[in-house]
Order: structure tokens, then C-alpha cells, then sequence
């Protein structure tokens, strides 16, 4: 007798298989997998590994889930393997009874009529029919290789057409409906729910269809259409590009890519194009506890790279919001940042694989993001605005359930909050070895720029006259070179762009070692436009003092009169000043 396959999947979920085969083979950790020696056949080097929710083994091919570890080791059938299973895990084995075959069979049903769907969607995009749509998808950059992996089709020009179709394969309007294909009025007439889009199967993990979404071909509305929720179709548990991504995330680490999720169906496509194939996004909906859970099962930071928009940061501060108190010291996530206005797609598209490749690596922990998000909102330049956010960081911290970590939290949540700068940029609170700030110019100016560049336009002259050392001078024409590329002036693109450039540690070096004040990305333009002026004012102005303060001398020594004395004692001022980093009195 057949069980109910949601019943089965909920005792899969519920049996650690690492727990059940410990009994009789001794496992070790290996990534997030464990390893023993094969208990189905004799060997003495491991070659046995635990997923999990599968077991295989590299020696003999044994390969199964914790039900058929149960039958195969304990020579159990498999009712009576589910039936101990159940008993250790909680469950009730559903009885057999007609009503639940019943709707079993009806499920079968379901992924038979959607499977149908997709098969006619997907033959008529090859069509005449579908000419526009292939032309469409074509033109944003897919490959017909692609178009077929996703499945991606037309759904046909006007309503009826599927209805007819699936009517001849023997499918009827109900159960077209029951599948999310169509809508009955409430009169018994049904209304298909797709109709001139181009349509993208969303399947289940096991790659089985359970729904569409649809986009229209041009600039109607709504662009995406998502099917409805049915029996087969939970919008919160499921991801889009899962099915492709899990077996790259098994892979993981090895390939270096950790899960990604992203916000729509065009960039995970277009991200596994272009060899990202762990990308994933959630269907129309925020990102989910459901979402969160099945991908800590494959990693312990998932990379979160939401668009390049106030909307993406919202969703991001969403996301944090809801992973807090999930957070352990193996659960948490990392936030990639895209370039203003870019979403994965397009910056693949424009910029290359490798640009976005950069953008994953320069991915913060959550923490960082949480702090910033935090320190955001009113600033700490008094005492009372700093009392304030360190009990926002206190309560962020205590959102956390894990005891532990939510100690870690609070200690580097305030930790960082004393490593902020207390007062504004331009009034340095210690003093600075003189020549070690002077030192430190010209690569201050190239830091500006990198957080921001949108003063390029108008500084642009002057940073092309500085005197640079070599390695900021490569950078300096890399950054150049960027921007004549006419690109959105903005800071991780220009970072993403040195990155695939090869300069991935100059850059990283000159955003390291610059005193902080002028590096956060945060700070007001107008604020780094002041700052990055006086520093070059600075940088130009000291060669000359110098060289006032040398002829004077030599004038002093020829000549001892009172006004050259004094010419010589005010310039030493002005360069001692200019060298310790305040300008206050240079000129
Ligand atoms: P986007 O508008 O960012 O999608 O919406 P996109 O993938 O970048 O779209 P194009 O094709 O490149 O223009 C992100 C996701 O939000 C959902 C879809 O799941 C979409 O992929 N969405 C968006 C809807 O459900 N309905 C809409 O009208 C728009
Ligand atoms: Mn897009």
C-alpha cells in the first residue's frame, strides 16, 4: 500500500539520518556531511557519506534514505521500517483508508496536468506562435541550452487555447483549475489564468512542476503573474531554481559558491547561465523562516544579494529582521551588495560573470550589515544618540535566541560601536606621527573616490595630476578607465570592477589602511567632496612649504635680518601644521 507522500516527507524531515545510521558506523564530521566506513560492505578507509537526507557510498554504491537504511540493515520491509521509523520520530502512520489513496492519487493527478501544461508551453515558444516570446528571451541573453534547461515557454495568444489542448490529452477544465491553470467565475466557467506570457515552471525540489509564473512580453502589468497556492504550490516554502541549485550546493565548498538567493526568475536564470548555478529566489514573497531553514541545510551562510534598489534594502533589512532569533553559531547569513540600480541579471549582463563574482566575495556577515543598519538611523554624535543606538544594538542582540551567541552579539555589536569615529573627520583627536598621515594621502584620496565616486566628475582633474606611487596609479587609471565606461557612479560597482580587474588587494589595501573618518560608505558626499579637497590641498601645498622653508633658511644664513626671521618661523608653522594633518594655519 501506497502512504501518502506527504506523510513520508515529514518523517524524512523528522529522522536525523546522521542519528540513525551512528548506531552502527562510527561518522565524523566532513564540511557539513558526515563519513564512516560503509556498513554495507567491509572496507577499512571511509568511503561512506551522510547527507542529510540520503546516505552513499563512493566504495560500493549503497545509496539510500533513513527508510531504506532501515529495511537494508535491518532486513525490514518497508511498512514495517516507516512503522519504527514513525515510532521514534512521533508521527502516526496514516491507516490505510480509500479517502487517503484518494488524495494521493489526486496529487499524481496534479503533477500529471502540470507536467502536461509545461510540455504544450514549452512546444509552442518553438512555434510560429512563439516567435515574439523566443525573440524576447533571445534577446536578454539566453541561450537555447538555457531555455531548455528551465523549461521556459509560451502560454499561447488568448485564453482556451490550453483548455483545448490538455482537453484532448484528456485533462478537464477542474482539473485545470486544481492545478492553478484556470479560475472558475462561480458559474461553473473556467478562465485560464495564463494567457500571452512567457511562462517559467516552477518546480519542486525534485524537479516535478507545481505551478508557473508568467511575464508579460512587453511593459504590461503585471509583469509576473505567480500561479495561486494549491495542494502542490506553498509560495513560503518554495524557491525558485531550487531543484538546479541543490546539487551544486552539495558541492559546496569545493566549488566556492555558497547558496545565493536572489529576487526574481530572470536572474537566477541568468546567474546559472553565466555559473552561478546555486542561485535561488523566493516567488513574490519576502524570504521566509520555511526559505531560511532549507538553506541552512546546505550551508551555514547563504549569501543573500538582493537588487541594487531602496526596495532590495528593505527586503534586506526584512531578512534580518526574521533570521535573528533563527541565528546560531552555523546559522547566519552574509548580505552581497549590488551596484545602484543593477540586479543580478543586468550586471552579469553588462559587466561579466566575474563582476558579479566579486560582489559575492566582498559579501559582509550579518552582523556588519545589522551594525550599520543600526547606526543609521540617528547617527552617534552625542552622548545621548550614542546611549540610544547601544540599546538598539542591545535589544538587536537580545532578539537572538541562542544564549550563546547572543552574548557574542552584544560584545561585538559594542565593540564596534567604540571603534566608530566620535567626532567629525576633520578634527583628528590624536596627532598623528607627522610624515605617517602625510604618507597616507595620496592613498586617502584614492579611498574617497572609491566610496565615492560620484565625485568623480568634478574631481576628476586633480586626481589625474596627482603624483602617485605605482600601485595607486594603476589604480587610479583602472578607476578612470571605469568611468569612462559610463557606468551608474556608484561605490560596489566601482569596487566589483577593480576586483575583475586583477587589483582586488590593491583595492582591499587602500580601503584597509586609511584612518576611518572618510572611508564609510555612508558619509555625505558633500562631507568626502570637503574632506578629499582639504586632503589634496594638504598633499599639494607641503612640497611647498617645504621649499619655502628651505630658502629661508639659506636666506637666514646669508642674511640675518628680523623680517626673514620671521617669514621663516611662519612658514615652519604652516608646514608643521600641513604635516601633522590640519591645514588650519598652511595658508
Ligand atoms: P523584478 O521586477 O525585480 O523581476 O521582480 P526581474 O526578474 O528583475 O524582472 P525582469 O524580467 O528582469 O524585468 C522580482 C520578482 O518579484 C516577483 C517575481 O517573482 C519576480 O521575479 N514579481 C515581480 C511578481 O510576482 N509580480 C510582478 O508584477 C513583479
Ligand atoms: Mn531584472
Amino acid at each position: 500500500m501506497a502512504l501518502p507522500e506527504p506523510f513520508l516527507e515529514e518523517l524524512r524531515a523528522r529522522t536525523p539520518l546522521a542519528e540513525l545510521i551512528r548506531g552502527r558506523v562510527r561518522l565524523v564530521r566532513s564540511g557539513r556531511q558526515w563519513k564512516g566506513c560503509c556498513p554495507f560492505h567491509d572496507e577499512k578507509t571511509p568511503s561512506f557519506q551522510v547527507y542529510h537526507d540520503h546516505f552513499h557510498c563512493y566504495g560500493c554504491g549503497a545509496h539510500g534514505d533513513a527508510i531504506s537504511y532501515v529495511m537494508q540493515t535491518q532486513g525490514l520491509g518497508f511498512m514495517e521500517a516507516v512503522a519504527q521509523l514513525a515510532a521514534a520520530a512521533g508521527l502516526a502512520v496514516p491507516q490505510p483508508n480509500p479517502e487517503a489513496a484518494a488524495a494521493d492519487e489526486a496529487r499524481q493527478d496534479l503533477f500529471a496536468v502540470l507536467e502536461a501544461a509545461a510540455r504544450a508551453f514549452s512546444r509552442r515558444l518553438f512555434l510560429p506562435e512563439g516567435k515574439a516570446a523566443l525573440a524576447y528571451l533571445r534577446g536578454r541573453g539566453l541561450s537555447e541550452q538555457t531555455i531548455r534547461d528551465f523549461g521556459l515557454g509560451w502560454s499561447g495568444e488568448g485564453r482556451g487555447a490550453l483548455a483545448a489542448e490538455l482537453g484532448r490529452e484528456g485533462f478537464s477544465k477542474l482539473r485545470l483549475a486544481a492545478a492553478g491553470l484556470a479560475k472558475e467565475d462561480g458559474n461553473l466557467n473556467y478562465y485560464e489564468f495564463f494567457f500571452n506570457r512567457i511562462m517559467f515552471p516552477i518546480r519542486d525540489p525534485r524537479g516535478r512542476v507545481i505551478s508557473f509564473g508568467g511575464r508579460t512580453l512587453g511593459e504590461g502589468q503585471p509583469k509576473y503573474l505567480n500561479g495561486p497556492e494549491t495542494e502542490l504550490f506553498v509560495k513560503r516554502r518554495t524557491l525558485y531554481g531550487l531543484d538546479r541549485a541543490r546539487p551544486a550546493f552539495r558541492a559546496h565548498p569545493s566549488t566556492g559558491s555558497p547558496p545565493i538567493v536572489v529576487e526574481g526568475y530572470m536572474d537566477v536564470i541568468a546567474l546559472h547561465q553565466a555559473g552561478f548555478p546555486t542561485a535561488v529566489a523566493p516567488l513574490g514573497t519576502a524570504l521566509t523562516e520555511e526559505h531560511l531553514h532549507e538553506l541552512w541545510r546546505f550551508a551555514d551562510a547563504p549569501v543573500i544579494c538582493f537588487d541594487g534598489d531602496a526596495a532590495g534594502a528593505r527586503a534586506a533589512e526584512r531578512t534580518i529582521e526574521l533570521a535573528l532569533p533563527l541565528l546560531t553559531h552555523e546559522h547566519t547569513l552574509a548580505f552581497a551588495e549590488l551596484p545602484d540600480r543593477e540586479d543580478p541579471d543586468s550586471l552579469v549582463r553588462r559587466a561579466g560573470p566575474e563582476s558579479f563574482r566579486a560582489v559575492i566575495a566582498a559579501a559582509e556577515p550579518l552582523f556588519r550589515v545589522l551594525y550599520r543598519l543600526l547606526r543609521g538611523r540617528t547617527g552617534e554624535a552625542t552622548p545621548e544618540q550614542r546611549a540610544a543606538l547601544r540599546a538598539r544594538l542591545d535589544a538587536a542582540a537580545r532578539r537572538i535566541l541562542d544564549r550563546a551567541l547572543a552574548h557574542e552579539y552584544r560584545r561585538t555589536l559594542r565593540e564596534l560601536s567604540f571603534l566608530a569615529p566620535r567626532r567629525r573627520p576633520a578634527a583628528p583627536q590624536h596627532r598623528p606621527e607627522p610624515g605617517a598621515i602625510a604618507a597616507d594621502r595620496p592613498r586617502q584620496l584614492v579611498a574617497i573616490l572609491l566610496r565615492q565616486p560620484m565625485l568623480l566628475p568634478e574631481l576628476e582633474e586633480e586626481l589625474s595630476r596627482l603624483d602617485l606611487p605605482p600601485p595607486l596609479a594603476r589604480l587610479r587609471a583602472a578607476i578612470l578607465q571605469w568611468w569612462e565606461g559610463v557606468p551608474p557612479l556608484d561605490s560596489s560597482g566601482l569596487i566589483a570592477h577593480l576586483n575583475a580587474a586583477g587589483l582586488a588587494t590593491e583595492t582591499a589595501k587602500v580601503l584597509a589602511r586609511v584612518p576611518l573618518p572618510v572611508c564609510p560608505a555612508g558619509v555625505d558626499p558633500a562631507e568626502a567632496r570637503a574632506r578629499w579637497r582639504e586632503v589634496y590641498h594638504m598633499l599639494m601645498t607641503q612640497p611647498r612649504l617645504e621649499e619655502d622653508v628651505a630658502v629661508r633658511r639659506r636666506d637666514l644664513a646669508a642674511n640675518m635680518v628680523p623680517a626673514i626671521e620671521r617669514q621663516l618661523a611662519a612658514s615652519k608653522v604652516a608646514l608643521d601644521a600641513v604635516r601633522r594633518g590640519s591645514d588650519d594655519d598652511a595658508s
